[in-house]
């Protein structure tokens, strides 16, 4: 049946899941699925029923389309889409919701100080460094590809710079997360599968220059260099996909997924950052470059992605 690929949306990752759509788009194409560009920005939902949709391929990222809306509205329409459902979406969407699971579960992640809008004030703002140190990385919780980030150093005039951050962030978002900045080596880690299935593919190693692994070079630059297999001790690879894996498997995550890792240089132990349930597809996108490594190509990964469509 006919397959809407749902991409662009109304987050501000908005241009990055046109990238994302457009190639999902071609590459179903090319295998034969009769599939069709379709924006949720412009168009009613309640038309793919009326217009006959079978399933739909989730290609939005950020809010309103990666956070359990859309796949809301789905679940009403009753038309299979990829990816998690409601509720692993709209936990993983949220950072500070998804550190508190992972602690409940005893996965390692960064400390954090979460502030509500009302915790904002230049007071409580300027106490945090005492609480995490520094330097450390302030972000809205609910967005993707660095956007509302910064990372503040703890050189020059600290309490600006947090007042600023944090100011930056909450243009983004209510609440404000501030993250304990783990020193160290940014890796991320890409599972595919559900339940009992889901496996993890090679971890990809994120080769940045300081401080510039951010929205423009994610994606509009090659100044970051990906290696794949991420040449990490054999030991520490099969830690990084064991701790993906759970990180998953605990969201009750579905389809595909890829958590973000950062390594400590001081005893090479991983801290998870995030999952992301819908993740980037575009030319400069990770998971993509992982399932390569495996011998799936961008085309086996989409349809493959697609196949797994449920409600
Ligand atoms: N949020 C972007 C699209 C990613 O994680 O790939
Ligand atoms: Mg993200």
């Amino acid at each position: 049946g006919k397959v809407a690929v749902l991409f662009g949306g109304r987050s501000a990752e908005r241009e990055i899941s046109i990238l994302s759509g457009t190639g999902v788009l071609a590459a179903l194409k090319s295998r034969g699925v009769d599939a069709h560009a379709f924006d949720p920005a412009e168009r009613d939902l309640a038309d793919l029923k009326r217009e006959g949709f079978a399933r739909c391929f989730i290609a939005l990222h950020g809010r309103h389309g990666e956070d359990g809306t859309v796949q809301g509205a789905l679940e009403l329409l009753g038309i299979p889409y990829t990816g998690s459902g409601v509720m692993a979406s709209s936990v993983a969407m949220d950072k500070v919701m998804t550190k508190r699971l992972w602690l409940a579960e005893g996965l390692s992640t960064p400390r954090y100080v979460r502030l509500a809008p009302d915790q904002q004030s230049p007071e409580r703002v300027r106490a945090v460094p005492d609480e995490l140190g520094l330097p450390l990385i302030v972000k809205p919780p609910r967005e993707g590809s660095s956007i509302g980030v910064t990372k503040v150093q703890g050189l020059g005039d600290v309490d600006r710079d947090m007042q600023e951050a944090v100011r930056l962030a909450a243009r983004y978002d209510a609440d404000v997360l501030c993250e304990e900045f783990i020193e160290g080596e940014e890796v991320t880690c890409a599972v595919l599968g559900q339940g009992a299935d889901a496996q993890a593919l090679p971890v990809v190693r994120i080769a940045a220059p300081e401080g510039a692994y951010d929205y423009q070079n994610k994606y509009f630059t090659d100044d970051v260099k990906y290696h794949c297999p991420a040449g990490l001790p054999d030991a520490l690879e099969q830690e990084i996909r064991t701790l993906a894996l759970a990180a998953y498997r605990s969201l009750g995550c579905r389809g595909w997924g890829r958590a973000d890792v950062m390594i400590r240089a001081s005893d090479r132990k991983p801290f998870l950052l995030e999952m992301n349930t819908s993740p980037g597809m575009t030319g400069h996108s990770l998971v993509p470059m992982s399932a390569r490594a495996v011998g799936i190509a961008y085309e086996d990964l989409c349809v493959r992605v697609l196949a797994a469509a449920a409600l």
